[in-house]
């Protein structure tokens, strides 16, 4: 049962458990100050070759950037490495954000990962400019303001600095430099949700795995070259495991999958969609759907399924989004992959709105704690969307996030120990919606409940087990 009830202009929806009378969830609107819609576009910036001109950058001029910004700014970002290549180059990542080194309570954590393919750097050298943006813009954009105030935003210009060093630049096609040091593809190099991936992780996918297991990721991008697309997931598919069966040879399959490349969608496919328009629309030219070559595909708005484009095993996106919740989506954004620097401007000019509206859409949907009746916050809650079946966990802090479009949800929210519960919700379009939950004691002596068998199935909350009661 929702009430409805206005008190002070605000639109208050008040949340009743089922079978209960006491009051023990709460939703609320968010004051304006953590509303962007209400704010003025961001302005356009303006580039200052003197302090990052549009050329590439190779690692030692990338590492000065990152440390002279982070000398310069040192309110507003962090620099910190999160391991290194196999050839001993740092994994930087730079944050920026009113709170550049602590995580702000209840508020989201995102991030851009770039240069996952070495010879695709345009994405690199775009991050390198929205750090610039973002620290330049801070105190004259609201917009901006906004969002660095209301959010950590991570930026890993390069995850593949050794592929980097390899490649060259004005080459567009082809996949020297796309591999890291021993030839392996870093975006098929994370675990499967479909299909065992028996490839080696590598030093790369190992420190990103590790980066995102530590910090609870709302939303996230990945910027890639050699089309002009938003990709969302899944980029496999349960078909390419059946394929497999039936097929003989790997040729064969490879040309089965080819011709039989269809969507693999995701419960939250509404979402992908909408995120994957956000930057499409906002991008000069991505929404109108212009094939790069007369050969390759047009996508219809800029926007595509990864499956239904080609189905891949290890992508980075489906790890994200199943293992930790992480909205991700990749980001194809230019048909050459190592265009020629004096193209760069451009293609800065070509994306800038999209990378910040992007980010700006993890204060969409709900958010909220989980607490315990002594009003202590519970730490890795299940919480499921009814109808959307990959769930995500609460932090230590017991917060949770989840990109939704307006509508009336239920969440199934559990923990060991307490009595699952099943709350409703409304998301309108204007702001988040603020939900806390309290989750009482389970009846039944818990002490023994039996532990998830893995690790891994703990966090992969695609198992019904999360769905069996306590008790
Ligand atoms: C939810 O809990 C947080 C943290 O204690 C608190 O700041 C916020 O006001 C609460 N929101 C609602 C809607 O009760
Ligand atoms: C950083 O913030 C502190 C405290 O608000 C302030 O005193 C200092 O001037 C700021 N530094 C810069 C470089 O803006
Ligand atoms: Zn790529």
């Amino acid at each position: 049962m929702i009430l409805r009830n206005t008190i002070a202009g605000q639109l208050v929806v008040l949340l009743l458990i089922y079978g209960r009378h006491t009051l023990l969830s709460s939703a609320k609107t968010v004051t304006s100050e953590q509303m962007s819609l209400a704010l003025p576009e961001p302005r356009a910036y303006l580039p200052d070759a003197q302090n990052l001109d549009f050329v590439y950058h190779d690692h030692e001029e990338l590492t000065r950037f990152l440390r002279a910004t982070s000398a310069r700014y040192p309110n507003l970002t962090a620099l910190y490495s999160i391991g290194k290549s196999i050839q001993g180059r740092d994994l930087w990542v730079m944050v920026v954000s009113s709170s550049p080194y602590e995580h702000m309570v209840g508020k989201p954590d995102v991030k851009y990962v770039g240069n996952i393919h070495g010879n695709e750097p345009v994405g690199r050298e775009m991050l390198l400019h929205l750090i610039q943006y973002f620290v330049s813009s801070y105190n004259t954009d609201q917009y901006v303001k906004w969002l660095l105030d209301n959010t950590r935003i991570h930026i890993l210009p390069t995850m593949n600095p050794d592929g980097y060093a390899v490649s060259k630049e004005g080459t567009c096609d082809g996949g020297q430099g796309r591999y890291n040091a021993r030839g392996f593809d870093l975006n098929r190099n994370f675990p499967d949700y479909f299909k065992q991936n028996n490839k080696r992780g590598q030093p790369e996918t190992d420190a990103v795995k590790d980066w995102i297991s530590k910090i609870q990721f709302v939303l996230s991008g990945s910027l890639h070259g050699g089309a002009l697309v938003a990709s969302y997931p899944y980029d496999n598919t349960p078909n390419s495991r059946l394929l497999k069966g039936i097929c003989r040879s790997s040729a064969l399959c490879a040309m089965f999958q080819t011709y039989s490349a269809a969507p693999s969608l995701t419960p939250d496919d509404d979402v992908f969609k909408h995120l994957s328009l956000v930057y499409a629309r906002n991008h000069a030219k991505m929404s109108r759907g212009v094939a790069c070559k007369s050969a390759t595909p047009a996508f219809e708005n800029g926007i595509t399924n990864g499956a239904a484009w080609y189905p891949l095993t290890g992508g980075m996106q489906d790890f994200n989004y199943v293992w930790y919740g992480c909205m991700e989506i990749t980001l194809e954004i230019s048909c050459c992959k190592f265009p020629p620097a004096y193209e760069l401007k451009k293609y800065w000019e070509d994306n800038q709105l999209s990378l910040i509206k992007f980010l700006a859409e993890a204060h969409r949907g709900v958010q909220g704690f989980v607490f315990d009746p002594a009003g202590m916050p519970i730490e890795r809650a299940s919480i499921k969307i009814k109808g959307r079946d990959v769930g995500f966990q609460t932090t230590k802090y017991g917060e949770f996030w989840r990109i939704l479009l307006p509508g009336y949800y239920k969440a199934e929210v559990f923990a060991e120990g307490y009595a699952p519960r099943e709350v409703e919700f409304v998301i309108v379009e204007q702001h988040p919606t603020l939900l806390n939950v309290t989750l009482q004691a389970s009846k039944y002596n818990v002490g023994s409940a039996r532990k998830p068998k893995k690790e891994r199935k703990q966090r992969h909350l695609l198992h019904d087990e999360l769905q069996t009661p306590n008790e």
